[in-house]
C-alpha cells in the first residue's frame, strides 16, 4: 500500500454543524459540497467524515441504523457520489467513519436479534441472562435488560448503542461488505471507531471496579482475537489504495505499535489519548490544571515511539473534545494563542488532522443549564461525578469539558446565524455569541488571522520534507512554559519554538544551536518591520541567541542548512 497519506492534511466535518446548504438548521452534503471549495484553498488534501449514515442521533450519528445509505437529514447517496466526485476534482481525499464496534439499537439487525434465540441475527449482538459488573461509557451499566428477549445485551456505550458480536463470523463478513460497499464507490479509506474493543474476553468476566465508566475495560481493550479481527479488515482494504486510521479510547503508545508495526499491522495510524489528558485525569470533565510538561511528555513519547517504525497521526481537536484555544491556549489571547496551538502541532511528525471552526480559533460554549447541552455522554458526567458539588460547580465542569462546545454550528459569518443556516431559521444546536468576532469570512479578508496562519502553516510543511519525513528532537523538555522541537533531514533543519506562558520570558536557545545563522519562517508576533508570519525567503535571517523575550504565546520557526 502507497503512503500517500504521511504528505497530507485531513481536515474533519461532523456534518450537523458543518453547513446547512437547504435550510432546515441542520448541516447536511449540500453544504458540504458548497465549501469543498474553501477547504481546498485551506490547504487540506483529504476530509474525514464523521458518521453521516441514518442514525437515530442517540449519539450523533454513532449510532447507526444503515451502514450503506446517508441520513436523510444530510442528503441521499446519490448526492454523496457527487461530493465525492468534486471531491475527488480537487484533489481531496475522503474517508468514512467506520462505527463497528456496536449499531444502533434500532438496526434491522438488532431488531431481528432481540426476537428471540433462533434466527440468523440472533448471535450479531452479546446476549446474556445475567449481566457480569462492567459499567458504559456512556450511561450507567453496561448491560440493558430486553423485554422482548427476556436477556440482557452489553452497550459499552449509549443504551441505544448495542456491542455486535465480532465473535460471529457473519458480523465480520458484514464489516467486509460495509467495507467494500464505500470502497467500491469510490472512498479512500475509513477513520475506525473504538477500534481496538471489538474483541472482549472470553467469557465476559468481572471487571476490577475502580473508576466509574472504565470498569471491565481490561477485559475488553484490546482483547485477545483484536488482530486476527483487524488484520481480517485490513485484507479488504489491501484490495485497494486506501488507507486505515484507527480510534480508541485509552489507547497507549505500546497498544499502538502493536497495531501499527510488525506482524500484526492492521492500521496506517492510530490517534493517540495521551496529549489531550494534559489538563485532565482521563476524560476531560475530571479537570486538572494544564501541564505543558504533561503536554509534551505525551508529545514526545509518541514521536519518539513511532519514529521509524509507524506513523502519527496528529490533532488538537475533534468532535469528542472541547476547543483547544479554551483548554491549552487563552480565550484572552485568542488569536495569539490560537496561532501557537497551530505551530506547535502542525509542524510534528505525522499526519495533522484539523478539525471544523479549529482554523478559525472557535472557542467552548458555556450553557446556562445542563438541560441546554445535547451530548450523552455530558449529561451522564454531570449527574456521575463529584454529584455533591453545586449546581454551579458542575456546570463549570460541563464548561469545561463538553463535547458540545465541538459541536456548535460552524461559523461562516457575522450575520444571523453566523452564515450556518439562513436567518429565520432556528439552527438544530447553540450558535456561539462569540461569532460576529470568530468567523470564516472576516478572518479570510485579514492576513493576519488565525486562518490565514493555518493556510501558511500547510504550505510551509507541504513544501518541506524535511517537516514532513525529518527527524524529531525536543529541547529543553523540563521547560514548564516553552515547547521547542527541531526537525532535522540532510542538512536541512527547522527550530518551532512555542511559548505557553501568559507573560513575556526569556527566550532560550539550546547550545548547540547557538551562533546559527537561521531565517525566521514563521511567527505569531512582529518582528522589527516585517511580520514574519508574511515573511518571504530571504528576509528575517538572524543569528539565533539566547537574548530576548517570548512574548505572551508567541511562537517562532526557523530554518537553516548544517
Ligand atoms: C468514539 C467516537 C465518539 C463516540 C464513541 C462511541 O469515541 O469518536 O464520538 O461517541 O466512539 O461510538
Ligand atoms: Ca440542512
Amino acid at each position: 500500500m502507497s503512503d500517500w497519506y504521511k504528505k497530507m492534511a485531513f481536515y474533519q466535518i461532523w456534518i450537523r454543524s458543518f453547513a446547512d446548504g437547504n435550510g432546515d438548521g441542520i448541516g447536511d452534503l449540500w453544504g458540504v459540497m458548497d465549501k469543498l471549495e474553501y477547504l481546498k484553498d485551506l490547504g487540506v488534501d483529504g476530509i474525514w467524515f464523521s458518521p453521516i449514515y441514518p442514525s437515530p442521533n442517540a449519539d450523533f450519528g454513532y449510532d447507526i441504523s444503515d451502514y450503506k445509505n446517508i441520513h436523510p437529514d444530510y442528503g441521499n447517496l446519490e448526492l454523496f457520489q457527487r461530493v465525492l466526485k468534486k471531491a475527488h476534482a480537487l484533489g481531496l481525499k475522503v474517508i468514512m467513519d467506520l462505527v463497528v464496534n456496536h449499531t444502533s439499537d434500532e438496526h434491522p439487525w438488532f431488531l431481528e436479534s432481540r426476537k428471540g434465540k433462533d434466527n440468523p441475527y440472533s448471535d450479531y449482538y452479546i446476549w446474556r441472562d445475567q449481566p457480569n459488573n462492567w459499567d458504559s461509557l456512556f450511561e450507567g451499566k453496561a448491560w440493558e435488560y430486553d423485554e422482548t428477549r427476556g436477556q440482557y445485551y452489553l452497550h459499552l456505550f449509549a443504551k441505544k448503542q448495542p456491542d455486535l458480536n465480532m465473535d460471529n463470523p457473519k458480523v465480520r463478513q458484514e464489516v467486509e461488505d460495509i467495507m467494500r460497499f464505500w470502497l467500491d464507490m469510490g472512498v479512500d479509506g475509513f477513520r475506525e471507531d473504538v477500534i481496538n474493543f471489538i474483541s472482549k474476553r472470553e467469557g465476559l468476566p468481572n471487571g476490577v471496579p475502580f473508576l466509574p465508566a472504565v470498569n471491565g475495560m481490561m477485559h475488553y481493550k484490546d482483547g485477545p482475537h483484536i488482530y486476527e479481527y483487524n488484520r481480517q479488515f485490513r485484507k479488504v482494504c489491501e484490495g485497494y489504495d486506501c488507507f486505515q486510521i484507527g480510534e480508541g479510547p485509552m489507547t497507549t503508545l505500546q497498544s499502538a505499535q502493536k497495531y501499527l508495526c510488525g506482524e500484526n499491522k492492521c492500521l496506517d495510524m492510530m490517534f493517540s489519548f495521551d496529549h489531550m489528558m494534559a489538563d485532565c485525569f482521563y476524560t476531560e470533565y475530571m479537570h486538572r490544571p494544564f501541564s505543558l510538561l504533561k503536554f509534551k511528555k505525551a508529545i514526545s513519547k509518541w514521536q519518539y515511539g513511532l519514529a521509524g517504525k509507524g506513523w502519527n497521526a496528529l490533532y488538537l481537536e475533534n468532535h469528542d473534545h472541547p476547543r483547544i484555544i479554551s483548554r491549552y491556549g487563552s480565550e484572552i489571547f485568542h488569536k495569539q494563542s490560537g496561532k501557537m496551538l497551530a505551530a506547535c502541532y502542525l509542524f510534528l511528525q505525522g499526519t495533522p488532522f484539523i478539525y471544523q471552526g479549529q482554523e478559525i480559533g472557535m472557542t467552548n460554549i458555556r450553557l446556562g443549564k445542563i438541560e441546554h447541552y445535547e451530548d450523552v455522554s455530558s449529561k451522564t458526567n454531570y449527574h456521575r461525578y463529584h454529584v455533591k458539588d453545586s449546581t454551579a460547580r458542575r456546570l463549570y465542569r460541563i464548561h469545561l469539558s463538553s463535547r458540545d462546545s465541538a459541536r456548535t454550528p460552524m461559523q461562516w459569518d457575522e450575520g444571523p446565524n453566523a452564515g450556518f443556516c439562513p436567518e429565520g431559521v432556528k439552527p438544530w444546536f447553540y450558535v456561539n455569541h462569540n461569532h460576529p468576532g470568530i468567523n470564516v469570512q472576516r478572518q479570510q479578508q485579514d492576513p493576519d488571522s488565525i486562518l490565514q496562519f493555518y493556510k501558511t502553516c500547510l504550505r510551509l510543511r507541504k513544501q518541506s520534507r524535511c517537516l514532513i519525513f525529518g527527524d524529531y528532537k525536543e529541547h529543553f523538555p523540563k521547560d514548564p512554559e516553552v515547547f521547542m522541537y527541531e526537525r532535522s533531514l540532510d542538512n536541512i533543519h527547522y527550530l518551532i519554538v512555542c511559548s505557553f506562558a501568559r507573560l513575556a520570558i526569556p527566550f532560550r536557545v539550546p547550545k548547540a544551536i547557538e551562533g546559527k545563522m537561521a531565517e525566521l519562517v514563521l511567527g505569531n508576533y512582529e518582528h522589527g518591520k516585517k511580520s514574519p508570519h508574511a515573511g518571504k525567503s530571504g528576509d528575517n535571517v538572524v543569528r539565533l541567541m539566547s537574548t530576548g523575550f517570548l512574548r505572551p504565546y508567541e511562537c517562532r520557526v526557523y530554518r537553516w542548512k548544517s
